[in-house]
């Protein structure tokens, strides 16, 4: 297989480091969500962040398996303090939407360059952000409604399938 040009490495990097940020931003809600007893959003946001990491892990494998040898860069801290649970759903929609983002223009990149196996492993990526971002919509939505209604303690124990329907 082709070793990809420098362009494309580095938007793979770029997006790897991301998800790998992403990954402890996720880590740090689940933690603020347990000192704060929304036992649920702590257990969903800890499977959040193994997810992180192993799209993090799809992006080293497809380098490494080009023969390049991936550099993890510095990840800057995850915010870990937040007023209230509504603010915890919405950096977290905000964090997939940045994510969208960069895994859009990473494929830009892998499309400028004809970069055909870069492109497929990010169609991946592009078809799991729909999904990303409409738990994260639905999310920001029932913390809401939850808040206003009371709802809040049957929304925490019923977190996966009301986001996920499962
Ligand atoms: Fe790796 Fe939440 O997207």
């Amino acid at each position: 297989m082709s070793t990809p040009v420098p362009a494309v490495v580095e938007a793979l990097e770029k997006q790897l480091n991301h998800e790998l940020h992403a990954a402890n931003c996720y880590l740090a809600m689940a933690y603020w969500c347990s000192v704060n007893d929304w036992d649920g959003f702590a257990k969903f946001f800890h499977k959040q962040a193994g997810e992180e990491r192993e799209h993090a892990g799809k992006v080293l494998d497809h380098l490494v398996d080009r023969g390049v040898l991936p550099r993890i860069g510095a990840l800057p801290a995850p915010r870990h303090e937040f007023p209230a649970l509504i603010e915890v759903a919405r950096t977290a929609l905000a964090l997939e939407r940045t994510n969208t983002a960069g895994i859009n223009a990473a494929y830009a990149v892998a499309v400028e360059h004809k970069d055909y196996p870069a492109q497929v492993m990010l169609q991946w990526f592009i078809n799991e952000q729909v999904e990303e971002e409409a738990w994260g919509e639905k999310m920001v939505a029932k913390v809401e409604r939850a808040s206003c209604g009371g709802g809040s303690f049957y929304l925490d124990h019923h977190l996966e399938k009301e986001l996920l329907g499962e």
